[in-house]
């Protein structure tokens, strides 16, 4: 066998030849559950990994900055890495195995596929974000294409990238079932990041405004206002006096990501926003 079993019986993969040892390891009659990650991971990514491991015999988690998904001048060199605690945390919620790849195996020099997916991925956070969602694609793409998963699991903080990742094993034809699993919040509200490590103590205060106004709007929803550019000004007025900057915020059908003027039965808000120079997203059903 060409992997290695820590001694508490997870395995830790390398490489990609060691992955393939592993997946051919498990018997075509178990289902398999992966959850990939950037690391850094918090109760969100546990949440994931928890599902994962409730739902399927075996269940794998990536770990990889993928350098794609980031723009120039984005946090790619500081985004907070700490892979001792990510495996303690993984050993400890029963995951079968760790995926860990390096750069090098993944982008080769001569490396030249990307995977686009268009309209979906161009505008709200892909439109501040130019290339991002391509690079997530890409990553996500192979990483299902090496570990052939049953299912992934999803955090639904990422509303869009959830979409734009069903639309792509929906178009790529790729048999693997994306199952989204809720947003964690901290005790305040605020929806848990591997980014708030960057908020000072001040802003972190100040975080608290994007689910105050997600709150507020859905107040204003269930008193009957249905006039999206009225509810998205009240949010902005709330965010902006607790020191925000609007990246955007829109009301959207949460089935297809178009834009609305009305509010539905399938209306999502989706929101950016940065506090100080960290840039925090959320969301939240409003139908
Ligand atoms: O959501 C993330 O952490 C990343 O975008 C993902 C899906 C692991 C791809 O790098």
């Amino acid at each position: 066998m060409d992997f290695t079993l820590s001694s508490q019986g997870m395995v830790m993969i390398n490489n990609i030849s060691q992955l393939h040892s592993y997946r051919e390891s498990i018997s075509p009659t178990q289902k398999v559950g992966f959850v990939p990650t950037m690391g850094f991971l918090h109760a969100g990514h546990l949440s994931l990994v928890d599902s994962s491991v409730k739902e399927n015999d075996k269940t794998i988690v990536s770990i990889f900055v993928n350098p794609t998904q980031f723009g120039r001048g984005e946090d790619f060199t500081s985004y907070p890495r700490d892979t001792k605690a990510d495996i303690a945390m993984l050993l400890d919620h029963g995951v079968d195995a760790v995926f860990i790849p390096l750069a090098e195996e993944i982008y080769p020099p001569d490396y030249r596929t990307f995977v686009e997916i268009s309209d979906l991925s161009e505008k709200y956070c892909g439109a501040s974000r130019p290339g991002h969602f391509r690079g997530v694609a890409t990553i996500v793409c192979k990483l299902l294409n090496l570990i052939h998963p049953h299912f992934m699991y999803m955090g639904e903080k990422d509303f869009q990238q959830c979409l734009v990742l069903e639309q792509m094993c929906r178009d790529l034809h790729l048999p693997t079932t994306i199952k989204r699993c809720p947003i964690v919040r901290e005790e305040d509200g605020l929806a848990l990041s591997s980014r708030n490590t960057y908020l000072s103590a001040q802003q972190r205060g100040y975080a608290t405004c994007l689910y105050q106004s997600l709150l507020l709007a859905k107040e204003l929803v269930k008193n009957g206002v249905r006039d999206t550019e009225a509810l998205v000004e009240s949010m902005r007025q709330l965010i902006v006096n607790n020191q925000g900057v609007v990246d955007y915020i829109v009301f959207v059908d949460e089935r297809n990501l178009a834009e609305q003027v009305s509010v539905d039965e399938h209306s999502r808000v989706l929101m950016a926003v940065r506090v100080g120079s960290t840039r925090l997203i959320d969301n939240m059903r409003m139908g």
